[in-house]
Order: C-alpha cells, then sequence, then structure tokens
C-alpha cells in the first residue's frame, strides 16, 4: 500500500522528532550522570522509568488542570541537595537544549512550574527548604522550597513576637511567592513578602552563585516582584522579619442579599484602604442559598485580621464601618500564628503541627485579578450577583483584597510589584470544577472569561493592571523562543505597568540568550 506523500512526511518528521527527543534526554542524562562521579545527582534525577516519578511529579502541582494525560510530562525531574547540582543541571540543559522549569511549591495558577511545550527537566526545589532564624536581629535565611507554612511555624516557635507579611495558603512555595511579591493578612501594615527580602542567593544563567552584592542591585530590584523565572534560579531568600502583638483579633461577618449585602459592600468600597494599618477587612464573595426556598443568593464573608485586642478594634468599627454591625461576640482573640490557622481555613484548636504538611486537596480552577481604583457602584454589583447565579458558579468566588495603608507608601518602583497608592483593593476572580474533560473545562472558563469581560468599566484601564502571582494567560503569552517587546508588552505592562521596561533591560543583561524562559518571562531585547 502506497501511502499518501503528506503522511509520509507526517511519519518521517514524527520519527525524527522522538529520536531527536530520546537523544536530548539521553545526552542530558548521560551529563548529568558524568557529574555524579563527585557527588550524589544519581539519587534525585527521575525518568518515567523510574517507579517514583509520578509521585514526585504530581507531589506538588495544586491544579489537576495541568495534570491531564495528555498534558505534556517533564523527560526528567530532579530534586537537587544542593548548589553545586543545580549548577550541573543547568550546564547540561545548556549544552543539550533542554528547558529548564523551576519549581518550588508548584502554585502557579497556569502550571509553569512544571509544565512545556518543549522537552524539558523540571528542577525541582523540595529538599531545599532550610531555615534560620535570627530572632535577636529579627531576620531569617530561607531555602526557595520550602512552604510558607514551613517559615510561619518556624518563626513562632522562636518567638511570640515576629511574624512575616507572606500568602494565606501554608503550601505555597516561597521561591515562586516572593519573586512574584506575595501579600497577606498584614499588607496594609506591612506590605508584601518582597518588599522584605534584604539578600538573596541565585544562581545565573552562567552557572554562578550570587548574593545581593554580586548580582548587583539591578538583577536583585528584579527578582523581588518580577517573577524569579526570568533571571536564574533563587536558592534562598534572606528576609526582613516585622512585630506582631501577642494578641490578635479575627472575625468573619457574613451578609447575604436579604441582609444588605450589596449596600454594606458598596460602603466598604469607602472605608476599606483608609482604616487604621493594623485593620484588614477583605470580602469573600460566593453564591449561597436563600432562605427562601429554592432562590439563590450571594454571600459576602467580611473575613477580617486586627493586629490588636477587640476592645480596640470595637471602637474602631464603630466609627468606621459601622453598617457591618461588629458586635463583640464575631470578634475572636488569639496569637499571630493561631491567625495563620484560622485565615488557612483550621478549625480553631488544630496542632501548629499542620503547617508543617505540604499536601492538600486539589480540585481544577482558574483565576484572573483586577485592580480597583474608584468603587464600583451598587448598579455594577448587582451584575456581578447576576453571573453568580449561572450553573458554573457552584464552586466560584471573587475576593476582594485591600489595599492602602502601607502599600500606598512603597514607590511604584520600588520593586518590579507596581500596585501601589491609587488601588482601593485587588480583585481575584476564581471558579472551581471537579468534573473531568475539555467540556467541563470549557464552560468554567468561560463563564471566568464573561464575569471579567463585564467588569471592564469597573477597573482600572490602560493598562487593566493584573497581580504576576495570580498568573493568567489570558492576558498574552511569549511566541516559544522569540518574543518581541512589543509582544510582551501586552501583558508585562498589565503585571508590571511602567517597571516591565527595567525588567527587560535586566533580562537582556543577564540571560540575553533566554535560556530561563516560560509562556510569560521577560523576554531579553534581541
Ligand atoms: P511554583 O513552584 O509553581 O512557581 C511559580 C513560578 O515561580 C514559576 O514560574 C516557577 O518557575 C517560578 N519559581 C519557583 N521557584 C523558583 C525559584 N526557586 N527560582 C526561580 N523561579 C522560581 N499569592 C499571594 O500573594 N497571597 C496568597 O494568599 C496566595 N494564596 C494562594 C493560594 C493558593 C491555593 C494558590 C494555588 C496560590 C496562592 N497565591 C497567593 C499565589 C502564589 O503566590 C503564586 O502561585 C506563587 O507563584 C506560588 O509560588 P510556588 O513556589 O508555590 O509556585
Amino acid at each position: 500500500m502506497k501511502l499518501p506523500v503528506s503522511l509520509f512526511v507526517f511519519a518521517l518528521l514524527f520519527s525524527f522528532l522522538s529520536a531527536t527527543l530520546a537523544h536530548t534526554h539521553e545526552n542530558f542524562l548521560q551529563c548529568l550522570t558524568l557529574y555524579s562521579k563527585n557527588d550524589s545527582i544519581s539519587e534525585v534525577i527521575y525518568t518515567s522509568a523510574n517507579s517514583s516519578y509520578s509521585f514526585v511529579l504530581e507531589s506538588s502541582i495544586r491544579n489537576p488542570r495541568f495534570s491531564t494525560p495528555s498534558t505534556p510530562k517533564p523527560l526528567v525531574i530532579v530534586t537537587p541537595l544542593g548548589v553545586s547540582q543545580i549548577q550541573e543541571i543547568l550546564s547540561c540543559a545548556q549544552k543539550h537544549g533542554m528547558q529548564v522549569r523551576v519549581r518550588s511549591g508548584g502554585h502557579d495558577y497556569e502550571g509553569l512550574s512544571y509544565v512545556s511545550p518543549v522537552p524539558f527537566v523540571i528542577l525541582d526545589m523540595i529538599n531545599l527548604r532550610k531555615i534560620s532564624i535570627d530572632v535577636e536581629n529579627s531576620f531569617a535565611w530561607v531555602q526557595s522550597g520550602a512552604t510558607l507554612g514551613e517559615l510561619y511555624y518556624e518563626i513562632a516557635e522562636q518567638s511570640k513576637t515576629l511574624g512575616f507579611p507572606a500568602g494565606l495558603c501554608p503550601t505555597i512555595g516561597v521561591g515562586g511567592h516572593f519573586s512574584g511579591g506575595g501579600y497577606g493578612t498584614i499588607l496594609r501594615k506591612y506590605g508584601l513578602a518582597a518588599d522584605h527580602v534584604i539578600d538573596a542567593h541565585l544562581i545565573d544563567v552562567k552557572g554562578r552563585f550570587l548574593d545581593r552584592k554580586s548580582m548587583g542591585e539591578d538583577l536583585f530590584w528584579a527578582i523581588r516582584g518580577g517573577g524569579g523565572a526570568s533571571f536564574g534560579v533563587i536558592v534562598a531568600w534572606k528576609i526582613k522579619l516585622v512585630p506582631v502583638p501577642s494578641t490578635v483579633t479575627v472575625f468573619t461577618v457574613n451578609k447575604n442579599l436579604e441582609q444588605n449585602a450589596t449596600k454594606i459592600l458598596h460602603r466598604w468600597q469607602y472605608v476599606a484602604d483608609k482604616f487604621d494599618k493594623d485593620l484588614f477587612i477583605r470580602v469573600v464573595l460566593t453564591g449561597a442559598n436563600s432562605s427562601q426556598e429554592g432562590k439563590k443568593t450571594v454571600q459576602a464573608a467580611f473575613n477580617s485580621l486586627y493586629l490588636g485586642g477587640k476592645d480596640k478594634l470595637l471602637p474602631l468599627m464603630q466609627e468606621g464601618f459601622p453598617e457591618l454591625g461588629l458586635v463583640n461576640e464575631d470578634c475572636e482573640e488569639m496569637s499571630w500564628i493561631q491567625s495563620i490557622l484560622y485565615f488557612a481555613g483550621f478549625p480553631s484548636g488544630q496542632s501548629l503541627d499542620v503547617l508543617l504538611n505540604r499536601t492538600m486537596t486539589v480540585i481544577s480552577y482558574k483565576a484572573k485579578s483586577d485592580y480597583v481604583k474608584n468603587p464600583i457602584p451598587e448598579s455594577g454589583l448587582e451584575g456581578i450577583w447576576q453571573r453568580f447565579y449561572e450553573i458554573e458558579t457552584e464552586l466560584a468566588g471573587l475576593i476582594l483584597t485591600p489595599y492602602g495603608g502601607k502599600m500606598s507608601e512603597i514607590s511604584e518602583s520600588a520593586i518590579p510589584f507596581p500596585h501601589r497608592a491609587g488601588n482601593i483593593y485587588k480583585i481575584q476572580y476564581l471558579v472551581y470544577w471537579s468534573e473531568e474533560g475539555t467540556a467541563a473545562t470549557e464552560s468554567h472558563v468561560s463563564w471566568i472569561r464573561r464575569l471579567y469581560a463585564y467588569m471592564a468599566p469597573y477597573v482600572s484601564k490602560s493598562p487593566r493592571e493584573a497581580y504576576i502571582n495570580y498568573r493568567d494567560l489570558d492576558i498574552g503569552t511569549n511566541n516559544e523562543g522569540n518574543t518581541s517587546y512589543r509582544q510582551a508588552s501586552i501583558w508585562g505592562t498589565k503585571y508590571f505597568t511602567n517597571n516591565f521596561k527595567r525588567l527587560v533591560h535586566v533580562k537582556t543583561v543577564f540571560d540575553p540568550t533566554n535560556f530561563f524562559r516560560n509562556e510569560q518571562s521577560i523576554p531579553p531585547l534581541s
């Protein structure tokens, strides 16, 4: 039987590509094996022939949307034990044309730390998670593979009055989180995690081990908010810890539409960024069943941390936000570290050990973000409610995080994270689904995109800003290989506004061949 020419060419191309892939893979492994004469790297290399490969791959995948049979898988996963092994991986990958994806906690919303369209190796930082705390001088060194939970736990073990202003979810890796900004419940008091990075250890494309002094202020600026994946492998951060009082107060007050949620939320927009810096009140919006049979409503959960006791909080609320009707019984006093468990959703009385647990239940999701500079009118909020009545929203929500306070005092160019003064709050849109298959994915992703389109008149414009740690490939992507400054500016100015230019400059100096790249990495000028 004769094959049609096009089919023949395809078959030839396919076998050529497969052979090249196998070749790349084997040469890369051989290269690493050469090094293994001097160290134990062979013990931390996983290929699909290895029985632990799937376990290691899936151990920190947080979005099953990127863990389907058709998701491209790494040819190799390496979990280095030290700096020299990272240098070996980078050197072999460059010699043999393997792309490197660095993974710390694996929370990237678009799976960029463990999925790539080209042959790739995952450099997984799981074995590099040492944390050392210097209580006397209020700083810590934390390796990138540590989670926020591990960091918070270690801080609390050593001090009751030191804390750190990073994210709410304990399983997040500090490698990705700090390099994209990183915020939590004390951002109004202290700003972001990245604002508190005072030194870092990084391995660059040439395999050099650099600290703040040897990398210079440009590169040190870029990795604190510009996304680590573009500039090298961050091995560890030195961070300044912050004082926290021995007693803090938390509350969650729920209001649905029948309980005046629209008006209270509308009012919240006028006060949330102006409160005392010690007070953080975010709002979590979800669909809910109404008390009227068969009807749906929207619930606004006003979820708060106050850095002090309730004796001070209650008068503050009475003065600044009486519409919420906060009463003594709504408030619970606890230590700062217990508030970390509270915001992570653990029941009260839970042992701090849960912070060391790196596993979490995961279902597929898609997220997007926006910044709000002017209060949204009630009619605009009502339009959001309409979207909650759609079928895809069984597991959907909006999280509104107030800015102001310290966030407004830090200049837009101090670090690459530019969303400072002028922002009342940030919105995170989230939709989850447990059904498998492309139809479920498409309908939920389409819901969140429709909601995002609806929100356009109410949020920041030119550019429509977004938070890089809520990675969203809908806002633009690079071409694999070569991306023009102009093309990358489409997404780059949304994440970084005017800082994008300086990031491109730093990239051009430190990684001119664009070795460290992904779908939204900073491109060098060619
Ligand atoms: P992951 O390992 O996936 O890395 C993310 C990116 O950083 C990738 O591009 C990766 O290549 C790169 N990278 C990772 N380690 C690196 C290293 N050592 N050197 C160089 N590049 C590296 N954010 C927030 O600010 N506040 C919050 O409260 C939350 N809450 C939250 C909850 C949940 C459930 C999720 C899934 C995510 C969040 N986030 C968040 C977002 C989070 O900050 C963001 O996804 C971080 O990039 C995650 O960092 P990881 O190291 O876990 O991710």
